[in-house]
């Protein structure tokens, strides 16, 4: 983390916004003061942007913290909000969603096309029996119907649970599990890569294994031939035919409108539970901030998938809400050539455009020819979420993506904080390349060292949130212990903080000369790989579930083009054939049983085959030496290692697979 630093602050460029859209900024500075002055009553103006059917009693009911419950009596419908309230205004010819497929078909979505297939979802759902509370797992590609799955469930209070497409059948069956879903909503495929790429098959494998699950919905898309149960219906049969009339009834406030699962530091993800009228505040007021947003002449782009919470806050929810029109695609970046971004913001006259660093990276890599092929004058706002930026990455998409004139905002948030957290407001920050600068109006955060104490300017430690904010998530689905454990007891609430509860985000953080906050990536076991999390403990788990390995550790090595990479390290069992070819072999075989497990995106890149682990005397893996051995560095201290002899073992006796 010290070279981290070292080159961080090195950085010293700063941008102002530009002066056109600084003078009509949705938000202004004004929104800092405004914010510090009174934090409920900024939060609860901001509620005031949404379509309540009954005002709530309280802005922040803290009795019971740090179990928040926001705009408490309250009630509102989130599709209502993000549809029908649209349509009531006359904006329903208005375009919702620009689609287009991999394949190049298109479809154009309005308002009022929204609004039909959500009411047509919706009592398609009642229909197979989904009732308020139910829980409705989404395993769907970049299709509208995505959307409309998750707006159908919002409207009639069922709490949808997206698992992204990506994953395979172990990780669909344990969160179609542990949320005990009534329904999978689900696709024949989507298109990946060139050809069709399947789902069916992988629900048909966790569908067995849950019994939980009464009826699978199928949207064809790829119209590749699919096995079929009782439990089936085709989208087409039960959603299309299903009456437009439907009358979006209110629910609480608090009432769960989604669970996510994110990987933790230990095998079992967790469901993170967000609710209703504090979650849609959120979404909606910093899609309107941080985007500056405006739904007459902006068009949108969340190049994200819709499995991840950026595509649940920044696809769906803070968009709709707030009558945007946006793009969606449905595949990959270089398919069919490696310009296909940048000739889908041309198409479009995209002006708004957000994605990750991973993305960025790899289109640096491929040159800036490439975006200079496409006329990208429609763009004029950068964001970027899901890693810290490197400033060149950061500069790079400025100079060859926004002409070195468009302001780029860096924006820090989580799955757990469902909603931007730390980010500039384009109209006002004078940004630094690599920093997300400051926490938002109405958030408070704060660097602290290891006892909890703020650190001065210029020091480093963990971020924390010292403040409970409207989309914070409400609990771990199923576990309130795991969640005061992971996120509410490394800083307790008595411990050095008074009687304060503070929020302990996992992530390395550093405060500049000026006070500027810059994120330094993940301190605990969980890698960021491409923007995705994924633990360590889950993929030492799928090595050490393969017949040859006795045991594994599993480290995140410094990976330029997906920030992290996953190195492992793992030690044969006594039967396994490992001299030679067989040992290559066997890493090979070891990779793909990984893929298989947990998806591809948890494929190690490099296996090492190993005699010994470094463990400490209470037996605890000490993963920063494997660090040093896997980015190649000496090694830092060995003295607390239970037997120094096996880092030379190790460093010595492997045998490594790229
Ligand atoms: C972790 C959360 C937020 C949606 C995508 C990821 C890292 C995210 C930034 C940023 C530095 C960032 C953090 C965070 N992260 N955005 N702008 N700068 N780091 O959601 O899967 O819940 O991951 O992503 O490490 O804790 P997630």
């Amino acid at each position: 983390m010290s070279e981290a630093l070292a080159n961080l602050l090195n950085e010293t460029r700063q941008f102002p916004p530009p002066a056109e859209l600084a003078a009509n900024a949705n938000v202004t500075a004004a929104a800092y003061d405004e914010a510090a002055g009174d934090r409920l009553a900024f939060w609860e103006r901001q509620a005031g942007r949404l379509a309540w059917a009954q005002p709530w009693e309280q802005v922040l009911d803290w009795s019971n913290a740090p179990f928040a419950k926001w705009f408490t009596g309250g009630r509102l419908n989130v599709a209502y909000n993000c549809v029908d309230r649209h349509v009531e205004a006359g904006h329903g010819d208005k375009v919702a969603i620009h689609w287009e497929g991999e394949p190049g078909d298109t479809r154009t979505v309005t308002y009022a096309d929204l609004h039909r297939l959500t009411c047509q979802a919706a009592n398609a759902l009642t229909e197979l029996g989904v009732t308020a509370g139910d829980r409705v797992a989404i395993y769907l590609p970049m299709i509208p119907e995505a959307a409309v799955a998750m707006l159908a469930c919002a409207r009639i209070g069922a709490t949808h649970s997206v698992v992204f497409g990506g994953f395979s059948a172990d990780a669909l069956t344990n969160r179609i599990q542990d949320a005990s879903a009534k329904v999978v909503i689900t696709a024949d495929g989507g298109f990946r890569r060139g050809k069709p790429s399947a789902l069916k098959p992988t629900v048909d494998e966790a569908v067995a294994n849950c019994p939980s699950v009464e009826h699978v919905l199928v949207v064809r898309r790829t119209g590749e031939e699919v096995g079929w149960s009782a439990k089936d219906h085709w989208w087409h049969d039960a959603v299309e035919n299903a009456s437009p009339e439907h009358e979006a009834q209110p629910f609480d406030a608090e009432h769960p409108l989604f669970i996510l699962y994110t990987s933790g530091t230990t095998a079992r993800p967790k469901g993170i539970l967000h609710t209703t009228g504090g979650y849609l505040t959120q979404a909606s007021y910093t899609t309107h901030a941080v985007f500056d947003l405006k739904p007459e002449t902006d068009v949108y782009w969340c190049t994200a998938d819709i499995g991840w919470v950026t595509g649940h806050s920044y696809i769906v929810y803070g968009p709709l809400s707030n009558g945007a029109t946006q793009v969606m695609y449905e595949g990959t970046p270089d398919t069919p050539h490696k310009g296909r971004f940048w000739e889908i913001v041309d198409k479009y006259r995209v002006t708004i455009l957000y994605t990750a660093p991973t993305l960025i990276r790899t289109m640096m890599k491929w040159g800036e020819d490439v975006p200079a092929g496409y006329d990208l004058s429609s763009l004029r706002l950068l964001g970027s979420v899901g890693e810290p930026i490197n400033p060149e990455a950061w500069i790079w998409y400025r100079q060859y993506v926004g002409r070195g004139e468009l302001p780029v905002v860096d924006t820090w948030w989580q799955t757990e904080t469902g909603a931007m957290m730390i980010s500039p407001l384009p109209g006002v920050t004078e940004a630094k390349p690599g920093s997300a600068m400051a926490p938002l109006p109405g958030v408070v955060a704060d660097v602290v060292d290891d006892q909890g104490e703020s650190v001065p300017n210029g020091g480093g430690g963990y971020l924390v949130l010292t403040e409970p904010w409207p989309s914070m998530l409400r609990t771990v689905w199923g576990d309130d212990n795991r969640f005061l454990e992971t996120y509410w007891s490394r800083f307790g609430a008595g411990a050095n903080t008074g009687d304060k509860w503070v929020y302990f985000a996992g992530d390395g953080a550093k405060k500049d000369d000026d006070g500027h906050i810059w994120l330094l990536g993940r301190v605990d076991d969980v890698m960021l790989v491409s923007g995705h999390n994924i633990s360590t403990t889950e993929v030492e788990s799928a090595l050490v579930s393969h017949p040859s390995v006795a045991e594994a550790a599993v480290v995140g090595a410094t990976d330029p083009t997906t920030g992290q990479a996953i190195v492992a390290f793992a030690i044969p069992r006594g039967s396994a054939e490992t001299g030679g070819d067989a040992g290559e072999q066997l890493i090979a075989e070891l990779r793909n049983h990984v893929a298989r497990t947990l998806g591809p995106i948890a494929k190690p890149r490099q296996i090492m085959l190993v005699p010994e682990l470094p463990k400490t005397r209470s037996g605890k893996i000490m993963r920063r030496l494997l660090r040093d051995v896997a980015e190649n560095r000496s090694l830092g201290d060995v003295t607390t290692l239970q037997d120094s002899s096996v880092m030379e073992l190790i460093s010595s006796g492997m045998s490594s697979g790229k």
